[in-house]
């Protein structure tokens, strides 16, 4: 970063909007600020309060993307029910969406020609990746067809060459589906979903889940019956929760300098 600001004079910032009082938007975009000044990016965050209009949202964002301090603008999702997330989306600059949520990015990421990619999708490839698993023609199965996840996740693996199937709500035989995967990736939001008589034995398991119980933080895997069958499996919280982090940080830099 330093060498950035020495060489070329940028300082990267980021803008992180959050409206409303969800107790875990709040902790996200305070480690997403903790990460910035960790790693010297100029952070901005825009606290709205719940009863914040759709204009009052649209102006701050497109305030943001006149802002030339300012090279990524995240809004945490999920907005309060009022608003209109798509219409938000859509109104942050392509060239500023760190999250690449905005559909000219989606559908460069479809082509396979993107600035951008969607942080949690982008840090599971990082840690397939960097852990030596090599996603060729490996049977790789999706549990959940979110947007922000899902989708993005199955496009990336085909990108690598999988044989990619998405599972969702109406998936006939869900667990028949899972065992067939060498690649296991579990984005569903429902808590320990995933079992142990689901996975293969040897598959690599991700698992992308941030479920809340009343005494504690699960993932949509059950951790210790997945792990003794699974090669790899990454563990909730620490997993691929700051490889997401990681990668807005990335995509930051890489706005900065487009
Ligand atoms: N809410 C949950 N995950 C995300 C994310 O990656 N980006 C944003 N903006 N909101 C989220």
């Amino acid at each position: 970063m330093a060498k950035l600001k020495a060489e070329k004079g940028i300082e990267p910032g980021l803008a992180v909007i959050i409206v409303g009082e969800d107790p875990a938007s709040k902790i996200y975009v305070r480690n997403k600020k903790l990460a910035c000044e960790a790693i010297g990016i100029r952070s901005e965050e825009y606290a709205l309060p719940e009863n914040t209009t759709q204009e009052e949202l649209i102006a701050l964002v497109e305030e943001l993307n006149n802002k030339k301090e300012i090279h990524g603008i995240l809004c945490q999702l999920p907005l309060p029910k009022h608003l209109d997330e798509e219409a938000v989306i859509n109104a942050i600059s392509p060239k500023k969406d760190v999250d690449a949520f905005h559909p000219v990015n989606v559908g460069k990421i479809m082509i396979g020609n993107f600035d951008f990619l969607p942080c949690t999708p982008a840090g599971v490839m990082e840690l397939i990746k960097e852990s030596g698993i090599d996603v060729k023609g490996k049977e790789c199965v999706v549990v959940g067809r979110s947007n922000i996840v899902g989708k993005p996740m199955a496009m990336l693996l085909l990108h690598q060459h999988g044989t990619v199937t998405v599972c969702h709500s109406k998936t006939r035989d869900l667990k028949e589906v899972c065992q067939r995967a060498d690649i296991l990736v579990a984005a569903v939001g429902v808590p320990e979903l995933i079992k142990g008589d689901m996975v293969k034995e040897g598959a690599v398991v991700i698992d992308v889940g941030m479920n809340r119980l009343p005494d504690k933080l699960v993932g949509d895997v059950e951790f210790d019956s997945v792990a003794e069958r699974a090669c790899a499996i990454t563990p909730v919280p620490g997993g691929v929760g700051p490889m997401t982090i990681a990668m807005l940080m990335k995509n930051t830099v890489k706005a900065a300098t487009l």
